[in-house]
């Protein structure tokens, strides 16, 4: 498989989008729904390295052999990435089959001390997963529940599932684990009145189609004193997305406020928001 690039063109994407018959930038994408996965076996276990960031160390399926692995089957999310060289295939491959920038911004984050206490006996909603690094980030700190959610269930079968395994060996993590494939708009639906304490998210805003469905999750799932944080670029060139725009649909929800808690103005410029849930003047 191509490098990843971060920039497609919806023309590239033609054999792979699962629209009706409108052509061009009018076609409507249909996004798979919300499903749980469950697993009757033993995840396989490709190669692994040590991925480091700061005091965190965490073991990590070797990438290249998982898009092997999910190449092997013809109609994968992987395949159809490769031949448009490129790792978004909308509404088809999300691009969570690697670790990206900001996953380690975040890891580097929590791994503070003041989160320490916090994510003792919490729940936690890894959202766009990928790797699913932050979540087992969390497991590996106390937390009660992760729920790890990826678009694409190859993603959460090859690569999500397998680096859980290799970092928590031996602990029982069945009863606190679930995973979540799909679209995040039906997702909110399937998880009804479910709440979180926590709520992470990493390179996730770069499509500004999605930022309904985002803030639909943020409102319903959060617990009252819960947090959310979401790692991202400033901007993401190419497809449109970033920090300040997704600042601006936020800004529109009454029940949720964002601050910018950490930024880096090397290379492409990379923040992370903590969103909480607005005191308003009736309290809610
Ligand atoms: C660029 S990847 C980032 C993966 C991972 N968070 C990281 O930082 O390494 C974006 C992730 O967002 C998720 N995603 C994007 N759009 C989605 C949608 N509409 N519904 C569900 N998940 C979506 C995919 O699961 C994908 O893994």
């Amino acid at each position: 498989m191509s490098g990843f690039s971060f920039g497609f063109s919806t023309d590239d994407v033609e054999n792979f989008d699962k629209s009706d018959s409108t052509s061009g930038a009018n076609k409507q994408l249909q996004w798979f729904p919300a499903k749980e996965l469950t697993f009757d076996s033993d995840p396989l276990l490709p190669s692994s390295y040590l991925h480091s960031r700061g005091s965190v160390q965490l073991e990590i399926a070797n990438s290249e052999e998982v898009l092997k692995l999910v190449s092997e089957n013809e109609n994968s999310c992987a395949k159809a990435a490769d031949s448009v060289h490129s790792d978004l295939v909308p509404a088809f491959y999300e691009g969570g089959l690697k670790i990206w920038e900001c996953t380690d911004d975040l890891l580097d984050f929590i791994s503070r001390p003041i989160f320490k206490e916090k994510l003792q006996n919490s729940k936690v909603l890894d959202l766009g997963c990928g790797s699913g690094a932050i979540g087992i980030y969390c497991l590996l700190s106390g937390a009660s529940e992760v729920h790890f959610q990826d678009y694409n269930e190859e993603v959460l079968k090859f690569y999500t599932r397998p680096n859980v395994t290799l970092n928590l060996f031996g602990d029982n993590v069945t009863d606190k684990v679930k995973y979540f494939a799909g679209d995040w708009s039906s997702f909110a639906d399937l998880m009804k009145n479910y709440k979180y304490d926590f709520i992470f998210t990493s390179e996730t805003i770069y499509s500004q189609e999605c930022y309904p469905k985002l803030l639909k999750i943020f409102k319903n799932h959060l617990n009252d004193s819960g947090e959310i944080y979401l790692g991202a670029k400033t901007y993401y060139f190419g497809v449109g997305g970033g920090t300040r725009l997704f600042e601006s649909a936020l800004e529109k929800e009454a029940t949720l406020k964002s601050e910018q808690v950490w930024k880096c103005d090397e290379g492409l410029h990379r923040e992370i928001l903590r969103i909480t849930k607005a005191i308003t003047s009736l309290g809610s």
